[in-house]
């Protein structure tokens, strides 16, 4: 299942391979990265649903975070800057004058260490390990962060997350693969139909940071609580280029489903489970057609609402000494 591919990155760097009947899914270690997962259509037909790289090397940069896990903070923190105690902290600022996806060398450009191995009768997985330093990024406290993710008999992909820091520090990982359930036969997810289980969203300002509102999706361009075509109102948002918007998931914290992402024409289906608060929707806005064209596939990025060290009125997302940072998300793939 382990396979050693390079190790001139001075750890060693792997790509792994979890498997089932009806699953490949591809990990690597930089970055502690989805690279591909195959799963089949409803005529048995078997194609790679993720976004990724050919060359693993290509992954060193990574800069529309293709299945890679996120953090110390995903999406942004307005200014890089937030009070902590009542000390001033300020982040790296590498988004315009926000500071993004944790920052210029983010947990995704790092090489994460395989520390577990997961091989039992219903399913296999590996864990793997990353330790950001005190002050890295700006952020404060040596934060280690732990990653499982498994594979078992039914075709779910479960993606545990855990952390443990020495000093107080805001903590937000998601993992930021995106989805295109034709296999790329279709270049654009516009015909995709989406369900998504949040009645609001956290309403955001021009720099793309929430301003403090939390908004009903009833009747907007936003609204999925019906499955509906991502393609019907993608255009409703000319500043962003299609969707891009934090989903106030109605399981507030529960482990529930958060959305179900379904494509007609090959059968398959996504249902998305997590206990994290929110779930960004990017819909591929700013790809430019090199590898993959605008709008080629989707993120439902499970994960704490953006901005919260600045809104106290959002869930915490402060994890201090002696608490265990947990949060699960899974990916249930199938066919209709
Ligand atoms: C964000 C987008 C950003 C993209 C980068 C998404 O998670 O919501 O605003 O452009 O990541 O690939």
């Amino acid at each position: 299942m382990l396979s050693v591919l390079s190790t001139s990155y001075g750890k060693d760097l792997y790509l792994i391979t979890l498997k089932n009947d009806q699953i490949i899914i591809n990990i690597t270690n930089l970055g502690c990265t989805v690279t591909a997962i195959y799963t089949p259509d409803s005529s048995g037909v078997m194609k790679n649903i993720v976004a990724g790289f050919r060359n693993l090397s290509f992954y060193e940069q990574n800069d529309a975070y293709f299945g890679c896990v996120v953090g110390r903070y995903a999406n942004r923190i307005a200014g890089g800057k937030f009070t902590l105690a009542g000390q001033p902290v300020q982040l790296s600022v590498n988004d315009g004058t926000n500071h993004l996806h944790g920052g210029f060398e983010g947990f995704h450009k790092k090489i994460w260490s395989v520390v577990a191995e997961i091989r039992e009768e219903n399913r296999v997985g590996v864990v793997m390990e990353y330790l950001s330093k005190d002050g890295e990024e700006g952020y404060p406290g040596n934060l280690l962060v732990q990653v499982r993710y498994t594979l078992d008999n039914t075709g779910k992909l479960s993606v545990r997350y855990t952390g443990h820091t020495d000093k107080p520090t805001p903590v937000n990982l998601t993992n930021h693969s995106y989805f295109n359930l034709s296999g790329f036969e279709q270049e654009l997810i516009t015909g995709h139909l989406l369900q998504i289980n949040a009645s609001h969203y956290t309403g955001k300002n021009d720099h793309n940071v929430p301003d403090g509102s939390v908004i009903e999706v009833e009747g907007t361009a936003l609204d999925f609580q019906q499955p509906k075509r991502i393609g019907d109102d993608i255009d409703q948002f000319p500043n962003d280029k299609g969707f891009d918007h934090n989903y106030v998931l109605n399981s507030a914290g529960e482990i529930a489903e958060a959305a179900v992402l379904y494509e007609p024409v090959t059968g398959r289906e996504l249902r998305v489970f997590t206990d994290q608060p929110g779930m960004q929707l990017y819909t591929a806005n700013w790809w430019l057609g090199g590898l993959y064209p605008k709008h080629g596939a989707v993120a439902l990025e499970t994960q704490a609402f953006p901005d919260s060290p600045n809104h106290p009125s959002f869930p915490s997302t402060i994890l201090h000494p002696g608490e265990v940072y947990e949060k699960h998300t899974i990916y249930a793939f199938g066919v209709r």
